[in-house]
This record gives structure tokens, C-alpha cells and sequence, in this order.
């Protein structure tokens, strides 16, 4: 298999005899909404290659080599997102019946090239070949993500760009971006200001591993940002374009801390509370005031005209309910709906947002907390302490993504020997354990295994404070999560997998990705 590396492995692959080669004659053919890819294609080649093509809608020169971009009813068995590529010496035939098909065509296309391909500039001296392949693909799984905390350490949008280039290469098509947290509210609401002014700052933050039995050490450096709506639109265009889509997740009823910092009269206490400055769990959640939902409602208003996705992540997890059972306006809410208990208010709460939601046209989804007290009728789980939140809700009739910490949580560590690794939260979780990681867990029965929608990586970001570091954490073991994702779990193999990885380093290399060294 070493003349074809592509990461995530396609369904079905078949090598021929010879190859292909592009040179400045190459045609490159594309008509309707094919061009677009078509165009893509033109733009990922030409710095390494020097060729300026130019997508036509027929050969002047039917002799001339060409790469066909075709979008084809015929193969509708493909489905949304399949695709099937020819590669012999004459052509290269790209065919699927939606465009991001055509667009996951493009990039194993990318991939049977030269690693070189992907050096921003001009690289001499390469012959820019692709062995000749008959390749049928499709994902195995349509959720196929990242999650991005951009709240614990803020993430410049050039950063975001650059990591939305690097879901496409491995044909993830989910971008979670996790915008609110107690540690700062990182996406501009123009009904209220404060938000950003005052939520999107924190004083500085806690040096070293948060431990309970050790004083706080604070660095005293002042750390923040934000998006502002005209970031977010950029940022969502362009994912739009790789196939991706983002999921915004505006956190509630906890990990409020900077809201309430920001607007007081949103949280249950007299005194003010600060941005917070160290990670853990806040007990600063929201109250449960009418106002407050008026709030979340017109924060969700902003949000859904920004985000044209089906999915709105609320977040849902790690909810104290100490101020909420020490608040008379709280405890008085839960006798007048008549609720046994504060989980039964929690679920209360993501009922509104689901049927706000939903009223929309939208799709609540939230971790896998919202279980607790009762799940909302429409959500979808995000399971993340272990399957079995997952486990329960898909086999209730609901929408899962699997996202445990055991397996997803790329903000572990991810060599046993911790002391020659950047401080990292903690864990463990080596490639090799992403890489054996099946969706379709134990307890799901053939009759409810389509309400798993697929898998995402996490990245939560208290211990990884800069862009290069976020790399070192995502990669390599994104690949893995990507052919999780991808492949058939029949033709998953993990040292195939490392064999076809050593190539596709010189890919990440060529886009500057500070991955960690194998
Ligand atoms: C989480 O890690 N609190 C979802």
C-alpha cells in the first residue's frame, strides 16, 4: 500500500498500472456547481507546482490531459458526501453527486501527489505524479468533528482558518467551536455589549496544574479577545466552502462565570463575580429568572442568524446546583413548575432552549448532563464521561455523538512519559487508543445504531495556551479520529495506518503544522 497514503482510508481502492502526470498543460475541466471544486483544486496546486490552470467546461484538444470535476445523478448511490476517482495515465475522473463529494475527491487527489504538493511555495525538481487508482469512497460516519475551546486561551481567527483547512484535508466536516466559558465569552453579541467588553477579558490566569491542595500561582498577564460578528461570518464562509459546518456552542445554565461577570443580574449572588482566572467548575451558573431566558434567547437570536447550521450546542455540562438551592427566586421557580429537584430545573432550562430551538428550525445538542432530570424531547447527546450517556440516550430514540474522554479527548497526554511533555490536563491517551476507538458502542442494537451520528476530537485549551501547542495536541491523533470517522471499522489497520502516517507527516510538515513527532 505504499504507493497510495491517504489518511483516512478510502472504502475501496484499486491500484492500477503507470501514472498520471500534471504539467502546465493539463486541462482542467469542471462545468455548474463542479467549477468550485474545480477552482479549489487549481489553488491548492499552484504554489508547490507553478501551473497556472484555468478551469474549462471542455477540452480545446481532446488529446491535451485532462482532470475531470463531474457531478453525476447517475451516482446517487454514492450519497452525500461519497465520491468515486479514476486516475489513469490519460485522465484523471472525479465523479460524485453532490459537490462535496467532488470536494473529497479533490483532496485524496491531493493526496496521491507528492507530499511536496503542499509546500506553500514553488518546489523544484519534483515529478508532480499520481498513480494510476480506481478509488469508491464514502464516510462512515456524517459527524465527523473537532471541537475548538477558544475560551480558556483565545485562538486568533488566522489560527481558526488554518485549522479549518486542516479538518478538510482529513475530510472531517464539523467544526465545534466552543465560544463561551466561565473563562471568557469570545463571540460578539451586538444587544449586549458587555459581553465582550467586559466578559472577553480576564485578569490573568493560573500558572501550573490546578490542584485544590496547592495555592493558586497566577502569571498577572491580562489574557482575552474575541470575534467580532464580521469574524464569524468569514470564519463560517470559509468552512462553508470546505465542506465544513460550524456548531456554535453558547454554554448554559453553567460555565456562565464571564456572562455573569459581565451582566450580574444574570447570576444568583449580591456581589459581583470576576472572569474567572483558573479552570475548573464555577458555581456561577445562570439563575432561572425570566429575564435571564431573555437574555439566552436574544444571545441565541444573534447566533442562529450567524450560524446557518442545523445544530446549536448549548453546552449543558458541569451545572453546580449549590446557588440555585440556596436561592429563594430558584427554589420558588422549581415549586411553582412543580419540579422534585434541581436537576429537574436544569432540565427544565434545556427544554426552553430546545423548544426555542426547534421553533427555528434548529437542533438542540448538548453534553451528555442534559440527561439528567430528563432530556429534552428534540436534544442530541454528546457523550463525553465515557458511552454510556450515549449509550442510553440513542437507545431512548435520540441523536448521539460519541466524544468520551477515553478516547476523544486530544487535551490528554499522549506519551506515558509525561515529564518530557508540555503540561497537559492529565490523562492518557495515546494514538494507538484513538485509533481502536468504535462509535457503534457495546449496548447499541442493530435497531437504534443510525442515531449515531459519528465522532468528534476534543481540544480544551486550559493547558494549551498558543496555536503551535493546540498542533502538537491535535496532531497526529486527529488522523486517527478522522479514519475512525471515516473508515469502515473492516478496514481499519492500525499499522497500515502508521505506514500510510509517516507520509502524510510531510503533508502536515508542508503546512506548518507543529504536530508531535512519532
Ligand atoms: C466537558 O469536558 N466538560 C464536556
Amino acid at each position: 500500500m505504499s504507493d497510495v497514503t491517504i489518511v483516512p482510508e478510502p472504502v475501496s481502492l484499486t491500484l492500477g498500472t503507470g501514472s498520471f502526470t500534471l504539467t502546465p498543460d493539463t486541462v482542467i475541466l469542471a462545468e455548474g456547481a463542479a467549477r468550485e471544486v474545480a477552482a479549489q483544486f487549481c489553488a491548492a496546486i499552484a504554489p508547490a507546482t507553478g501551473f497556472a490552470w484555468e478551469v474549462m467546461p471542455a477540452a480545446p484538444d481532446s488529446k491535451r490531459p485532462a482532470i475531470t470535476f463531474r457531478l453525476d445523478a447517475a451516482r446517487a448511490d454514492l450519497g452525500a458526501e461519497g465520491y468515486c476517482l479514476t486516475v489513469t495515465p490519460k485522465q484523471v475522473v472525479a465523479l460524485a453527486p453532490e459537490p462535496s463529494g467532488l470536494f473529497y475527491a479533490m483532496q485524496s487527489m491531493r493526496q496521491l501527489l507528492p507530499p511536496a504538493i503542499f509546500r506553500p511555495a514553488f518546489v523544484e525538481g519534483v515529478a508532480w505524479e499520481m498513480p494510476c487508482v480506481h478509488i469508491e469512497d464514502v464516510p462512515r460516519f456524517g459527524w465527523r468533528g473537532a471541537m475548538l475551546d477558544v475560551c480558556r486561551h483565545f485562538m486568533p481567527k488566522a489560527f481558526v482558518l488554518k485549522f479549518i483547512d486542516l479538518l478538510a484535508l482529513h475530510k472531517l466536516n464539523v467544526f465545534h467551536w466552543h465560544l463561551t466559558d466561565d473563562q471568557g465569552w469570545r463571540i460578539e453579541i451586538k444587544k449586549y455589549p458587555r459581553l465582550t467588553g467586559v466578559g472577553a477579558w480576564r485578569k490573568e490566569s493560573l500558572v501550573g496544574h490546578m490542584r485544590r491542595d496547592v495555592e493558586f500561582k497566577f502569571d498577572g498577564i491580562p489574557h482575552g479577545g474575541f470575534y467580532t460578528q464580521e469574524d464569524v461570518r468569514e470564519i463560517v464562509a470559509y468552512a462553508r466552502a470546505r465542506h465544513i459546518t460550524v456548531v456554535p456552542e453558547i454554554e448554559m445554565p453553567g460555565h456562565a462565570q464571564a456572562a455573569v461577570a459581565a451582566y450580574p443580574e444574570l447570576g444568583n449572588l449580591e456581589e459581583p463575580v470576576e472572569v474567572r482566572p483558573y479552570w475548573g467548575i464555577s458555581e456561577n451558573v445562570y439563575n432561572v429568572e425570566e429575564n435571564t431566558f431573555a437574555f439566552l434567547q436574544d444571545v441565541l437570536d444573534e447566533v442562529l442568524a450567524l450560524f446557518p447550521g442545523e445544530f446549536i450546542h448549548v453546552g449543558g455540562d458541569e451545572v453546580p446546583k449549590v446557588q440555585w438551592e440556596t436561592s429563594p427566586v430558584a427554589q420558588t421557580r422549581m415549586r411553582e413548575l412543580g419540579l422534585a429537584n434541581e436537576e429537574e430545573l436544569q432540565s427544565y432550562f434545556i427544554r426552553r432552549m430546545d423548544d426555542f430551538l426547534t421553533a427555528r428550525g434548529r437542533r438542540l445538542v448538548g453534553w451528555d448532563e442534559i440527561l439528567e432530570g430528563g432530556l429534552a424531547e428534540n436534544a442530541t447527546v454528546m457523550s463525553w464521561r465515557g458511552t454510556e450517556g450515549g449509550v442510553a440516550a440513542a437507545m431512548s430514540g435520540h441523536d448521539v455523538v460519541m466524544a468520551p474522554t477515553h478516547s476523544t479527548y486530544l487535551d490528554y497526554y499522549q506519551s506515558e512519559a509525561r515529564e518530557q511533555e508540555p503540561l497537559a490536563i492529565g490523562g492518557y491517551l495515546p494514538l494507538e487508543k484513538v485509533y481502536a476507538f468504535d462509535p457503534h458502542c457495546e449496548g447499541i442494537d442493530e435497531a437504534h445504531v443510525h442515531h449515531v451520528l459519528g465522532t468528534q476530537g476534543q481540544l480544551w485549551t486550559e493547558y494549551i495556551p498558543t496555536p503551535e501547542h493546540l498542533e502538537y495536541m491535535a496532531f497526529p491523533r486527529l488522523c486517527a479520529l478522522a479514519e475512525v470517522a471515516w473508515t469502515p471499522a473492516g478496514r481499519k489497520d492500525y499499522a497500515d495506518f502508521l505506514t500510510r502516517l509517516h507520509f502524510h507527516l510531510q503533508r502536515l510538515d508542508g503546512m506548518a503544522v507543529h504536530y508531535h513527532k512519532l
